[in-house]
């Protein structure tokens, strides 16, 4: 008899080949997870053609039509809540969420960042990684906490830094890195490796009881 896998509904703005890693993996028979939707906040992004290749359900929920955030965010919970997903994964989603969305998804909400946070939160990270002088790059999996990019972090992987890098050299090598550490990540989450704790300053994350990072 299979073991019931965990529900996950995946959040993207475009390409989404971070998505495909996850669905690529949710295709092995001892994956954990499903992927049970995908939304977009943009109409007509590859990523929903990736979804929908793999017969995930797809969902817009457009931020151009909500006046604010918060009418954006009370959307997408709605979208969201109709998968009552165990997790909701942040996978290239390019929008701010509220305080109150994030309150909402607490403990159940991660995210992927091409930086090696706490450096480098927000955009550009891989030029401002070159420009910085910085000899090694990478990328960042974390549960998600109010403030941007930040929040308890569960994996990274470092990349060097190499001579004659550019943004865009340098972002393919991290991209690399993100579809492994991703995939993992949830996994880790699925089989309930993971548990945040805190000393009531900081938080930290722990796999299999041991500090994760
Ligand atoms: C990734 O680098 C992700 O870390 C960042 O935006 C990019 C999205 O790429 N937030 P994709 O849509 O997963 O291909």
């Amino acid at each position: 008899m299979s073991k019931e896998k965990l529900p996950v509904v995946v959040l993207i703005s475009g390409r989404g080949s971070n998505l495909q890693a996850i669905i690529d993996d949710a295709e092995n028979a001892d994956c954990p997870f499903e992927v049970s939707a995908v939304i977009s906040n943009r109409p007509g992004v590859a990523g929903l053609e990736r979804a929908q290749r793999a017969n995930i359900s797809t969902r817009i929920v457009d931020h151009k039509s909500h006046a604010n955030r918060e009418s954006f965010d009370a959307a997408l919970i709605e979208n969201i809540d109709a998968y009552q997903p165990g997790l909701v994964v942040l996978a290239g989603f390019m929008r701010v969420l509220t305080a109150d969305f994030v309150k909402h998804y607490e403990e159940r909400l991660i995210n992927i960042h091409p930086s090696l946070l706490p450096e480098f939160p927000g955009l550009d990270t891989h030029q401002r990684a070159i420009d910085s002088g910085a000899r090694e790059h990478g990328a960042s999996v974390h549960f998600v906490s109010c403030a941007l990019d930040s929040g308890p972090l569960i994996v990274q992987a470092r990349v060097p830094l190499e001579t004659g890098d550019d943004a865009e050299t340098l972002a393919a090598r991290v991209l690399e890195q993100e579809h492994r550490i991703l995939p993992r990540a949830i996994r880790w989450f699925a089989e309930g490796r993971l548990a945040i704790e805190s000393d009531g300053e900081a938080e930290r994350v722990m796999l299999d009881g041991n500090p994760a990072l």
